[in-house]
């Protein structure tokens, strides 16, 4: 009989949606040894907090997170606001002894993150970050195939993420959904918001990464500004491109930006080593394109494996073969894992520790972009 976990949800946006659906299914499809119950969800506005309860389930609401992190039947706080809020949460919550789950990026900056991992540690609570792309079978067969060491020696990583939303110089910035185009609220633009995700992924699959040269630029520098109704500087930086080099000897290229118009979330990464190469694009997220140099020279080519048989990872859990999934079951998989994780005493990643080696990178990423200079990650 799984053991309850009561949830203390911050924030009703588009991640309180996607980890919502993951907390009322996860039980359904996967044996996990914990159930979570959807104890109270926060948000400042009462009457909205009260109709996402009524639509996920919730069985109350509270207005102010720290009365939400006081709380005595909260066992764990899924941090789902904008990125300036994410630090004082988790100190609180570390030390009510809660267990977290914190969207990504983990912090503002590496000292933000530096603090917060200390402060879990201290408190010996649970924590992970939602870099959910690593959860997508695709990807976690990648990095199964890399360990095994089919791929070899890898001399490249190469990593896209392309959207289109901010061309326009009329779209403000601040407040509700536009929270990302303020520096203040979101730490950085692209780097922090997209290429974190490139990053952990990529430190995931091919190791840390050693030193960066980057370079970013702001196309709409003056937007109007939601909280405040002035023009104000815009800090973020909305396209970002960089070069790396990882510690096992390869050389990357990550770029981002949200003004490849005609993009909405195009995610792709390609990896490619001296015995086979692979390729993952989020726009066909349940194929994995793999081409092995050791095959057969005449049926050599690159294979699309639909990764939907119940060998593949996660997805014996799901349909029969053959029947894909999508991109809400990512955070199913991550949950599934924290809980297991949890009765075991073992973390499942990516932890706040692993995060703070993303930030790192984002760091030196904006740095790099500000001084034009290689910088040293860390
Ligand atoms: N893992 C992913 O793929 C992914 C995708 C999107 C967003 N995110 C991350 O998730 C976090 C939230 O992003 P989102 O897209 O859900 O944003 P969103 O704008 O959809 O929702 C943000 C929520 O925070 C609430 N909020 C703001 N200040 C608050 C406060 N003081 N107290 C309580 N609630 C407050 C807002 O009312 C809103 O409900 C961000 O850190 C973002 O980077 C991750």
């Amino acid at each position: 009989m799984a053991r309850t976990l009561n949830i203390g949800m911050i924030g009703y946006g588009f991640m309180a949606r996607a980890h919502s659906n993951a907390y009322s299914k996860v039980n359904h499809f996967f044996d996990v040894p914990y159930r979570p119950v959807l104890k109270a969800v926060c948000a400042r506005d009462e009457a909205k907090a009260k109709a996402f309860a009524a639509t996920w389930g919730y069985e109350s609401v509270e207005t102010d997170w720290r009365k939400l992190v006081a709380r005595k039947d909260i066992d764990a706080v899924d941090i789902c606001v904008p990125n300036n809020l994410h630090r004082e949460i988790a100190l609180a919550a570390a030390a009510a002894g809660k267990a977290i789950l914190c969207e990504k990026p983990l912090a503002m900056n590496s000292d933000e993150g530096a603090q917060m991992a200390a402060a879990v540690e201290a408190a010996g609570v649970a924590n992970m970050v939602w870099y959910n792309y690593r959860r997508i079978p695709a990807v976690t067969l990648a990095k199964k195939l890399i360990d095994e060491g089919r791929l070899g020696r890898v001399f490249h990583y190469r990593a896209v993420f392309l959207q289109d939303w901010t061309i326009s110089a009329d779209l403000p910035q601040g407040g509700t959904a536009l929270w990302r185009l303020d520096v203040a609220a979101a730490g950085s633009g692209v780097t922090g918001d997209l290429l974190a995700h490139c990053i952990d992924t990529a430190l995931w699959l091919n190791g840390g990464i050693d030193r960066v040269t980057a370079m970013t630029e702001t196309f709409v520098k003056e937007r109007k500004h939601n909280l405040t109704g002035k023009v104000e500087p815009v800090g973020i930086d909305d396209a970002c491109a960089f070069l790396a080099r990882f510690k096992n000897g390869s050389l990357a290229t990550f770029e981002s930006t949200r003004y490849a118009r005609g993009h909405k979330a195009l995610y792709t990464l390609e990896i490619n080593g001296d015995r086979a190469s692979i390729q993952w694009n989020l726009h066909d997220l349940h194929r994995l394109s793999y081409f092995d140099h050791r095959d057969e020279g005449t049926l050599r080519g690159w294979r699309s494996i639909h990764v939907t048989d119940g060998d593949h990872p996660y997805m014996g859990r799901w349909w029969v073969p053959g029947l894909q999934i999508g991109y809400e079951h990512s955070f199913v998989h991550q949950l599934a894992d924290f809980l297991d994780g949890l009765a075991n005493d073992q973390a499942a990643s990516p932890t706040f520790r692993d995060a703070l080696e993303t930030q790192k990178v984002c760091d030196a990423v904006l740095e790099s972009g500000r001084t034009a200079q290689w910088v040293a990650v860390g």
